[in-house]
């Protein structure tokens, strides 16, 4: 979509909203709505009439408090300006929330990402950049065995369930056949395997983790996630193909072929995360406790969308925000090495996909995605992102890959981030 369209779109969906508000939102009205504790772009904050706490200047980010169709607007908002991100929901950090009215708190929420930004900065400045990989025929069979046909297979699996919607009645559902699932593959497995499920206070739908502990440096973690939920506005039918049974399946293929390998050196952990799109509900939790608890968590890889090639096949975007300049290095290593891809340097937003979690809490994050923000798959979020001719599962196998080369060679190294 051109540019211009988007601001004409996005002038007209504001003079709209601000007539539908002034009708339908009267005083009582919006007290009745429960705000909600955010992290979302200054911008799209002021546009959709959030209720603003505190501005950090450096990264052009708020904590602010928006109601349910303020939630609605901001993603509209953050997409008619181009990019995704929309917000990262702070309701479940409490005792944040409740203290909410304290701004001296809300400055530390932002520390991390200023060191994140500064360390970003100085690793491109170091002349010899130390992150790449060099290849081995063990890593190249295993990729060999990557099957895009397992891939359909999956991608058909997950978006079969009519929703799996974070809010939903059955938002359990998906989730539960999910374990039963991931419990048949590590049955058969000689690693030192476990699946369980994580609770989470801001929603009732669960998370998925599969643990496989390294037997060197076990309190390492390279962290694989993708999110399992879906949405679908205003529908209740929200088969998510793209966004995102396609990345919950690339992780599924890549954990059946990572469990025919030998034992890593550091440990292996999977994700599938519940309530993404309700404001990166589940893994805002799990990054939380990890930091609480001091998790060394070398890497965090998010898959979110895989399955259309708006660039071309084979061109996958390296989203380039709120992710780790030594990643991107070490994935640009890994495209030419062993996927045979191209990759082009792509931006989208604060809190687009669950890696904003982590590089909020200082861990460092991966985002490779099907395409640019601009040639995206633009049915997700409708009925419509379904498997259609545009699906392109040769395409999708190819992140499939990523997990299974950051396993078997991140997983057997001490490359980290250098600062
Ligand atoms: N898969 C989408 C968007 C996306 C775009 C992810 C580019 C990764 C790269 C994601 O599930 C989504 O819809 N995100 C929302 C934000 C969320 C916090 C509600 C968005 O971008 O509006
Ligand atoms: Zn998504």
């Amino acid at each position: 979509m051109k540019k211009q369209n988007h601001i004409e779109a996005a002038l007209l969906f504001c003079a709209v909203s601000i007539l539908i508000s002034a009708i339908a939102h009267t005083e009582s009205a919006k007290a009745a709505t429960p705000l909600k504790p955010v992290i979302m772009a200054s911008q799209v904050a002021k546009m959709v009439g959030a209720q603003i706490d505190y501005e950090d200047v450096k990264t052009g980010l708020v904590t602010a408090r928006i109601d349910a169709q303020q939630e609605q607007r901001a993603q509209e908002w953050s997409h008619s300006l181009g990019h995704c991100g929309s917000f990262e929901s702070l309701e479940s950090l409490e005792p944040f929330a409740t203290r909410i009215a304290r701004a001296s708190e809300h400055p530390q929420l932002f520390t991390r990402l200023h060191q994140q930004e500064n360390e970003n900065q100085k690793y491109l400045s170091i002349p010899f950049r130390p992150a790449s990989l060099t290849w081995s025929q063990d890593i190249q069979n295993a990729i060999d065995q990557v099957n895009p046909k397992e891939v359909q297979n999956l991608v058909q699996w997950i978006s079969s369930f009519p929703t799996r919607y974070n809010r939903g009645a059955n938002a359990n559902v998906p989730v539960d056949a999910l374990v039963a699932k991931l419990n048949q593959m590590i049955a058969g497995s000689k690693l030192p395997v476990k699946v369980d499920t994580i609770a989470h206070k801001s929603t009732q739908q669960k998370s998925v983790r599969v643990h496989i502990d390294g037997f060197d440096r076990p309190s390492e973690i390279i962290v694989f996630g993708a999110h399992f939920d879906s949405i679908s506005n205003p529908s209740d039918q929200a088969p998510g193909a793209d966004d995102n049974a396609s990345g919950s399946a690339n992780l599924l293929e890549a954990l059946r072929i990572i469990l025919m390998q030998a034992q890593p050196e550091r440990s292996l952990e999977f994700f599938w995360y519940a309530g993404e799109e309700s404001g990166l509900l589940g893994s805002a939790e799990i990054a939380e406790s990890y930091m609480n608890a001091q998790k060394d968590v070398v890497a965090v890889l998010q898959l979110d969308m895989t399955l259309y090639p708006g660039e071309g096949q084979f061109v996958i975007g390296n989203v380039e925000d709120y992710t780790s300049s030594w990643l991107w290095d070490y994935f640009r290593s890994m495209a030419q090495v062993y996927l045979k891809a191209r990759l082009v340097s792509d931006q989208c937003g604060y809190a687009c996909s669950d890696h904003a979690s982590w590089y909020r809490r200082g861990y460092s994050t991966l985002l490779p995605f099907e395409a640019t923000t601009n040639t995206m798959n633009h049915n997700l979020h409708t009925i419509r992102d379904v498997i259609n001719s545009k699906s392109d599962f040769q395409h999708s196998t190819v992140f499939a890959r990523i997990p299974v080369v950051m396993a078997m060679d991140l997983g057997n190294s001490t490359n980290r981030k250098p600062f």
